[in-house]
């Protein structure tokens, strides 16, 4: 109810708003007016008179947000007033993965203990420990399992390096008590997986750090988590499958998902169908000029529309989160192909009303194994299924400057999808669209 208020209050705002973003092309304001009461923008020269600052942008996957303290930097979430965020819930994405892993372990528990000492050790592979959702998910796995400790009142998610003696100041041995028995869980190891040039959620650095670990305390090792499949699938193939330790991820990639019937322990979906949809929706929404809730919470014409299972919006975020799933042998078979749009949202908007339009996206890291593999392949089918003409730019996942650098003209775009290398730098982004 809340949500419908606050999205009939937007609507009126952007009834009253629409001149920036109806239009590309030559328009006085008059003419983007009529465009957006009409609804028919016209045409897909990549915006002739609209300001580069004026025009549509959603920063996704990375939100913008300092990466020591995960504030939001609200300046650049409302950098102008069709600038949105697409990502999923963290929070209930990390809940949701730390239960899985304790569920997991007290349904195996009789054959979990690999070396009969009493503790259940487990490894854990960081993301980026300056992004709000590795954060949020190591502190999801700590928190589950009893091996959180209090940092400045949330729970401390650095990487303990190695602890198998469990005298690690950042986590404390937790106890898990099963059939009448208690078990001690131990983080034996944890890290940031990032590599020498710089790359974060490496997964060749993972699938290194396993071979050290497995080398030193191996049979210690009785459960791997991670923050990512791509991490998580690294450290499965170079030694987990093998010793048939079971290994637990995040994103419900292809490979991760098909992993299950092998062995692995299970994933979370983030549902990057539906975060693909917004990713381009709000952009379609915004260069249409209608309100931002169209095809969204309510349906469009040609019957796309999400249910409020699968998302959230916090306008006082600007934020679109959807809604997080696990995956484990139990489901799997429904998960199998991560790049099939999500049914609901899936129909053809009519060029005719919804004029093709050009669009600027980046990827920080074309090597990101979610990213490439998940959350692409589907922008590459919402693309044409919303009419428009996407540049898909791949970064190195190193440096800002090697994606912004080829962000040379923005005029010949109507609207942009960024996607940070590191979510402080949201001004390398909006310099260039201020020029
Ligand atoms: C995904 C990771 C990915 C990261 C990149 C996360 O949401 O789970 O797999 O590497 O985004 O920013």
């Amino acid at each position: 109810m809340k949500k419908k208020i606050v999205l009939m209050t937007m609507a009126a705002i952007l009834a009253f708003s629409t001149a920036a973003c109806g239009s590309s092309g030559e328009s006085s304001s008059s003419d983007t007016t009529t465009k957006a009461e009409d609804n028919s923008g016209s045409d897909n020269s990549g915006s002739g008179s609209v300001a580069n600052k004026d025009k549509p942008l959603v920063w996704f996957n990375r939100q913008p947000s300092n990466s020591s303290t995960g504030e939001l930097d609200m300046t650049a979430l409302s950098f102008n007033k069709d600038t949105y965020y697409v990502g999923f819930d963290a929070n209930q994405g990390a809940e949701l993965q730390g239960t899985m892993v304790k569920e997991y372990i007290e349904a195996n528990i009789d054959t979990i203990d690999r070396n009969g000492d009493g503790v259940i050790g487990y490894v854990l592979a960081i993301g980026d420990i300056g992004h709000n959702d590795s954060i949020a998910r190591t502190r999801g796995v700590r928190k589950a399992l009893g091996t959180g400790v209090d940092k400045d009142g949330e729970i401390n998610s650095e990487p303990v390096g190695t602890n198998t003696d469990g005298s690690a100041k950042a986590v404390q041995d937790g106890s898990i008590e099963v059939g009448g028995k208690t078990y001690k869980i131990r983080e034996l190891a944890s890290q940031e997986m990032k590599n020498s040039a710089g790359a974060t959620w490496d997964a060749a650095t993972a699938g290194n750090a396993i071979g050290t670990w497995s080398s030193s305390f191996g049979d210690s090792i009785d459960v791997v988590v991670s923050n990512n499949d791509g991490m998580g699938m690294s450290m499965f193939n170079a030694w987990s499958r093998d010793k048939k330790v079971p290994t637990f991820g995040y994103d419900a990639n292809n490979d991760a998902v098909a992993a299950i019937a092998e062995g692995y322990g299970g994933t979370i979906s983030q549902h990057a169908d539906v975060q693909a949809y917004l990713t381009l929706r709000v952009l379609r929404n915004a260069l249409d000029g209608v309100d931002i809730d169209t095809g969204i919470g309510t349906a469009d014409e040609a019957g796309n529309v999400l249910s409020d299972d699968v998302y959230v919006y916090r306008e006082e975020e600007r934020s679109y989160y959807a809604l997080n799933v696990a995956v484990t042998a139990e489901n799997y078979k429904d998960f199998t192909d991560s790049t099939k749009v999500y049914e609901p949202v899936s129909n053809q908007l009519d060029e005719s009303k919804h004029a093709s339009k050009k669009v600027w996206l980046n990827i920080y890291n074309a090597s990101d194994n979610f990213l490439s593999s998940t959350y692409q392949p589907l922008l590459e089918k919402y693309d044409d299924l919303m009419n428009l003409q996407v540049d898909y730019i791949g970064g190195d996942g190193q440096t800002e400057s090697n994606i912004t650098n080829r962000l040379g003209n923005p005029s010949q775009y109507d609207a942009f999808a960024i996607n940070m290398v590191k979510t402080d730098n949201a001004a390398s982004y909006t310099a260039l669209l201020n020029q």
